[in-house]
């Protein structure tokens, strides 16, 4: 884990990262993008941070992958790509760059380096997990291939490599549902979500097994909450990430990736719209889209919180925090997701 007060000590060394309000004024074309959910003393704060790591990602030619779950000051001011897992895997394969930074968790890390064995991939924090990545081993993947014989494991690209490389295929919340029908059994075990894997079952002419594992963040919605939201304000379009538990997405008025939502979203324009899933994923988008109020309720991923500028700045001056995944489970486990991007391009997803 990266200490903070060395981060801060090694940082002062090289950079002046003093809140600037004249670097700000100066930076408007960028808080523009985001001066609906930053208040400008913030912005004042994070100008000198997001000057140097854009110069920085120059002298290194690194680019940014972030997530839509990223805080808005990473999402617009330092990414070079953003998007959903499956977005951000698809870039990790034609990016050119030397070095990769993964503003996101660990799993899409490693899945830019299964991708890009080539290039330096940096996480900003390497204790950025996932709830559902940690669920699951290679020995769970085994467990339900002995219990179902026969049937295709689809495993969630949240995963680590070992699972990814046990795997048959892997999956997004984008393309689960293809992924799965596109399978010749007619049983599918997917892994690790249970509440992806039923909401995926409720949709498809499969027989679906799942593994138990659940994302912290999707897994606290209840029915009841949407319920009550809706009775309070009942002109808000209520939309679910498809990791929620199934009774929450039937409430849901749509639900879909998080760039799913956006197309949703931006196709739609709601009056007013409440995001069922990571807290950014509203602030990301409330700027592009102005007309639409976002309300209600949101959970954070503590795991993606863990990613900030300052930690950013640290790895792309360090060059520390290198994924490096073993090059047989790399193998193997680019086999699964190479299959899951083929299939999407060939499906047009
Ligand atoms: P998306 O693929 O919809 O971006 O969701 C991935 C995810 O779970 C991030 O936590
Ligand atoms: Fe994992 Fe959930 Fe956080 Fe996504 S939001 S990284 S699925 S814990």
């Amino acid at each position: 884990m990266l200490d903070q007060m060395h981060v801060r000590n090694v940082l002062s060394q090289h950079y002046d990262l003093s809140p600037d309000v004249k670097l700000a004024e100066s930076m408007k074309d960028i808080y523009d993008r985001m001066d609906r959910v930053v208040t400008p003393p913030d912005w004042v704060s994070f100008a000198p941070y997001v000057k140097a790591i854009n110069a920085l990602k120059k002298e290194r030619n690194a680019v940014i992958l972030g997530h839509n779950y990223m805080t808005p000051e990473i999402f617009h001011g330092v990414s070079d790509f953003v998007g959903d897992s499956l977005q951000l895997a698809m870039k990790a394969t034609d990016v050119d760059a030397d070095v990769i930074v993964q503003c996101g968790v660990h799993f899409m890390a490693e899945t830019s380096k299964i991708l890009s064995p080539e290039k330096t991939v940096l996480m900003p924090d390497m204790a950025a997990g996932c709830s559902l990545a940690e669920s699951i081993t290679a020995d769970g993947v085994e467990e339900m291939r002995a219990k179902y014989p026969g049937a295709p494991v689809v495993s969630y690209v949240n995963t680590t490599a070992e699972v990814k490389a046990a795997s048959d295929i892997c999956c997004t919340s984008s393309n689960a549902l293809q992924i799965v029908n596109a399978m010749e059994s007619d049983t599918v075990i997917m892994t690790p979500d249970q509440y992806l894997a039923q909401n995926i079952a409720n949709e498809s002419h499969k027989t679906v097994v799942y593994w138990p594992g659940s994302c912290i963040v999707h897994e606290q919605y209840t029915a009841k909450d949407l319920r009550d939201f809706r009775e309070w304000n009942p002109r808000t379009r209520l939309i679910a990430h498809p990791e929620c538990p199934p009774d929450v997405v039937a409430e849901a008025d749509f639900s879909g990736s998080t760039s799913g939502i956006l197309k949703y979203v931006t196709e739609e324009k709601p009056e007013k719209a409440m995001l069922i899933t990571e807290c950014s994923m509203a602030s990301n988008i409330a700027d592009e889209l102005p007309e639409v109020e976002f309300v209600g309720p949101c959970n954070m991923c503590p795991y993606m919180k863990k990613i900030t500028l300052e930690k950013v700045l640290y790895v792309l001056h360090t060059m520390d925090n290198q994924v490096e995944v073993d090059a047989a489970v790399a193998e193997k486990a680019r086999l699964s997701v190479q299959r899951m991007i083929d299939l999407s391009r060939e499906l047009g997803i």
